[in-house]
């Protein structure tokens, strides 16, 4: 969702804010600007609907060079995706460009209540809030006061990254933020700001947190930090170790097919981080707050709900712990009763869900133990839960997420073994798993030719599958949807005679999940059931369970290991996905209307 880059230093800021955007481009968007203060002392903005190169080719047009700027992507909330609803916004009096991630609720009653007789060039929430900055100015108050002053006017529902600069102090920018992420980077030739240290890491892995309802306002060799009282104070940077090499796509086509090539390699980094001398290694207190729980709460949201649905047969199966998974945007509004000793974890990729944050707050406020199991480091969920575990996948660029949901998977069949006690073969059992992780992806030209066959060219299609192959047809069903278009469902197959039959015609693609003993026959009647209607039926069997017949056959799991289906089954499904989408020739990486990080509820 919206992008926010800012420079103030000694170089050219216009370069390195259109590659900051560039690099956000991931997150989704539909419009983007850029504010410079030019050298010469103009005050530019300029804006464009469409993609960050649609900008670059407009920006051309306009002299630029400046020392400091604030440039944005937007995923539209409150108005269309415009040339006059794209950041930044700028104050009645042309003093003040804003720019702003997340959702002021009580835009409207500001308006009514500040800002009668101010005319408005959006129908944006976020130019409400450049205003009322613009008019406490005109009253009178510095920026920094006037800045607060609109900040405390918010109401708890609203969320924000706001990255603000006055024309009368151009080599500054003020920075707030609360539930949505906004990181400040520092380097010696110039200080940054990103709602991702990704768009940033060219110039700086150092970082400065900033926490939410504080107040940062930059130069290019300083940060002071206020608090709500207007106490100015200073904080520590901290190092991020991550090489901005990762988030590079190299000759891929898309970071879609590369994710989905990383995963044995994200499986022995998750091994290899999580062992100690062949025994599931998990910090003790975290094991200790678990096993002295009497009921898991899985929240989570899209595939990171999935991949809680998967956990959730290991911590009852392995550690013998009820456990249930919800979607955190029902939780948030609509609670089940609540055991006597729960204990509540969050699955995430990118830490920054608005619909879990929503939830961890108001658990975290009932003194409930918390633990998050997300990819990016420093993220809310992960420095707002008592508890973290890092998934290690490096970073996840296409906005359908891949290799995050095998590594939120293992990171959850880890933490059960840990908490069970034994599993001394566990290890050995998961880097097995990453050699056949490898084997399936090798195998991905005949997945295509499968897509290309029966997917590329349908309306719709369907998966099923029993017991955890249910829980996959899901996952399944939601990547196909998200990145082809195609009007995707999955269920357990039990339930197809029980309404969805009917929409099986002739040719409709039919996909059987297959790797659990004990129902593999029962999934192969129900897929009968359709080829008897005309579907066409693709198969994905674990060779254990496999027949001459079947289309794509994953290597063996038998006995208990067959609870590892949904990892080997995720390839194949993000595989088919992803060719459909490629087949159709649709930008696979950035789906319409999705963002990577949904920071709205
Ligand atoms: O960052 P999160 O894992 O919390 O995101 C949750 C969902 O928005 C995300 O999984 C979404 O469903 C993906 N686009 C699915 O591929």
């Amino acid at each position: 969702m919206c992008g926010i880059v800012g420079y103030t230093g000694i170089n050219n800021a216009l370069p390195f804010l259109l590659d900051g955007l560039e690099k956000l481009e991931y997150r989704g968007y539909d419009s983007a600007g850029v504010y410079i203060h030019t050298d010469d002392d103009r005050d530019v903005l300029v804006k464009e609907k469409g993609r960050v190169k649609d900008l670059e080719k407009k920006v051309e047009e306009f002299d630029m060079r400046g020392k400091s700027g604030i440039a944005h992507t937007r995923w539209a909330t409150h108005g269309q995706p415009s040339i006059e609803n794209a950041h930044p916004h700028v104050s009645a009096d042309g003093r003040y460009y804003l720019v702003h991630n997340g959702v002021i609720e009580n835009y409207k009653q500001l308006k009514a209540d500040y800002l009668d007789g101010v005319e408005f060039k959006s129908q944006t929430d976020t130019e409400v809030a450049v205003q009322l900055v613009g008019k406490f100015a005109s009253q009178g108050l510095d920026t920094l006061t006037a800045f607060r002053k609109m900040i405390n006017l918010l109401d708890d529902n609203s969320s924000y990254a706001f990255l603000l600069m006055d024309t009368k102090s151009p080599d500054l920018l003020y920075a707030a933020k609360s539930k949505s992420p906004l990181l400040i980077g520092i380097s010696e030739t110039g200080n940054v700001v990103s709602s991702d240290a990704l768009a940033v890491l060219d110039l700086t892995k150092d970082f400065i947190e900033l926490h939410d309802s504080e107040i940062a306002v930059i130069s290019k060799n300083d940060v002071q930090l206020y608090n709500s009282k207007g106490n100015s104070y200073t904080r520590n940077s901290f190092h991020l170790d991550i090489d901005p090499t990762a988030a590079d796509k190299g000759t891929y086509p898309f970071f879609m097919l590369k994710e989905i090539d990383e995963q044995a390699i994200v499986a022995r980094t998750l091994i290899k981080n999580y062992f100690i001398n062949g025994f599931p290694h998990i910090d003790e207190k975290i094991i200790h707050a678990i096993k002295d729980s009497d009921h898991i709460y899985i929240i989570a949201a899209g595939t990171s709900y999935n991949a809680g649905l998967i956990g959730r047969r290991f911590f009852e199966k392995w550690a013998g712990i009820p456990t249930e998974t919800y979607v955190s945007s029902e939780f948030a509004y609509d609670q089940p009763i609540i055991s006597k000793k729960p204990f509540f974890i969050f699955i995430s990729q990118s830490g920054e869900t608005a619909d879990s944050i929503q939830v961890l707050d108001f658990i975290k406020a009932a003194g409930y133990p918390t633990l998050t199991i997300a990819n990016v480091l420093n993220s809310t969920l992960t420095r707002e839960a008592d508890f973290s575990l890092p998934l290690l996948a490096g970073p996840e660029i296409a906005v359908a997420s891949t290799k995050a949901y095998t590594s939120q998977i293992i990171a959850q069949i880890i933490l059960a073994a840990a908490i069970a006690g034994g599993h001394e073969d566990l290890q050995k059992e998961l880097s097995k798993l990453a050699v056949d992780i490898q084997s399936v992806i090798d195998g991905k030209e005949k997945i295509k030719q499968l897509a290309d066959k029966y997917l590329v060219n349908a309306d719709r299609a369907f998966y099923i599958g029993r017991g955890a192959d249910a829980d996959v047809t899901l996952e399944a069903a939601l990547k196909l949807k998200e990145i082809s278009y195609t009007l995707a469902e999955g269920f357990a197959a039990g339930e197809l005679k029980h309404g969805t039959i009917s929409l099986i015609e002739q040719g409709t693609p039919v996909i059987g999940l297959i790797s659990q003993s004990k129902t593999a026959g029962l999934t192969r009647s129900n897929l009968e059931e359709t080829m008897a209607r005309g579907a066409k039926v693709i198969t994905i069997a674990t060779k254990n369970l496999a027949t001459s017949e079947d289309d794509i056959v994953l290597p063996e799991l038998a006995g208990e290991n067959e609870m590892f289906g949904p990892i080997l089954e995720a390839i194949p499904i993000q595989l088919l996905a992803y060719y459909t989408s490629f087949g159709r020739e649709l930008d696979v990486d950035h789906p319409r209307n999705l963002a990577k990080s949904v920071t709205v509820q």
